[in-house]
């Protein structure tokens, strides 16, 4: 990772030197109803790898809410404002699990030359059936009549798989708390914005960036056929199964998951070196 460079100094001496620079910047997008604390193990595992930038999607952690519908386009263009604030101009590896793989593939959509590289976990390109859709609007009412803790406790058990559901106190405890810790608003913003999401397989034949597509053997949430789907669609795009993980396969495998960014970042380095 570390390089070596030349800079002109007076009078006309070129100075070498090397630095520890990352060589990429991964930008993580976390699923609903979390936060970018969900990604704390990645942000510790790779830190010498890739500079890595986790928001909080707008109503969720401590970012703000701005009120009224959203959409995965606002997700998107709040994310590349983001970049933008850290002058991060330069196209960079987007990771987004669940929900933050539709906000991953909406930036594909829109802003395809911000995105140097995919990582999706966890997600799927389809929209929403019309049975889900009035699951979001019966979740929506849940969230505004009965709070974030109840919305957390009714995703909890899905979120994780069974085992570690049932031998992992420690983790259920933390996603727990991710999860209250939701604006009524974000999560009410958010449903919206995953009910009214459009189809993306279209898209997935265009992809032309490497991709890396990550998905938890036993992931009850989002169905492994998804991934599978997602995968098969996205050209050369890399299949990834991890047993003994259900949806939040980067928290419950957590060195599995740095292990697979990081050899994909390797990969990633080798092709762009090639060009
Ligand atoms: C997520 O984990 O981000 C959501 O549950 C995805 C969804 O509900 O479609």
């Amino acid at each position: 990772m570390d390089t070596a460079s030349e800079n002109g100094t007076e009078p006309n001496i070129l100075l070498s030197y090397a630095d520890n620079a990352p060589e990429h910047t991964i930008l993580f997008i976390h699923g609903y109803p979390l936060s970018s604390v969900m990604w704390a193990p990645q942000l510790d595992g790779l830190a010498g790898v890739a500079y890595c930038v986790a928001p909080d999607l707008r109503g969720f952690g401590e970012s703000g809410t701005p009120g009224g519908a959203v959409s995965m386009a606002d997700y998107a263009d709040d994310c590349i404002a983001l970049l933008d604030d850290l002058e991060l101009d330069d196209p960079v590896v987007v990771c987004g699990l669940s929900m933050g793989g539709y906000v991953a593939l909406e930036l594909q959509r829109r802003h395809p030359d911000r995105v140097a590289a995919l990582i999706l976990a966890s997600t799927k390109a389809g929209a929403d059936s019309d049975e889900a859709k009035a699951g979001r609007d019966k979740a929506a009412r849940a969230a505004r009549d009965e709070g974030p803790e109840a919305v957390a406790a009714t995703m909890l058990p899905k979120m994780l798989a069974a085992a570690s559901y049932a031998e992992d106190p420690d983790l259920v405890a933390d996603v727990n708390e991710i999860m209250r810790q939701a604006s009524v608003e974000g999560i009410v913003g958010a449903l919206g914005a995953m009910r009214d999401r459009i189809d993306s397989t279209p898209l997935l034949g265009a992809i032309d960036v490497p991709t890396l597509v990550i998905h938890g053997r036993d992931d009850t949430l989002m169905p492994i056929a998804e991934g599978e789907k997602l995968a098969a669609g996205i050209p050369d795009a890399h299949f990834l199964v991890v047993d003994d993980a259900g949806h939040l396969v980067n928290l419950e495998q957590e060195d599995v998951f740095n292990q697979a960014v990081f050899e994909f970042l390797a990969v990633l380095s080798g092709s762009q070196a090639e060009d």
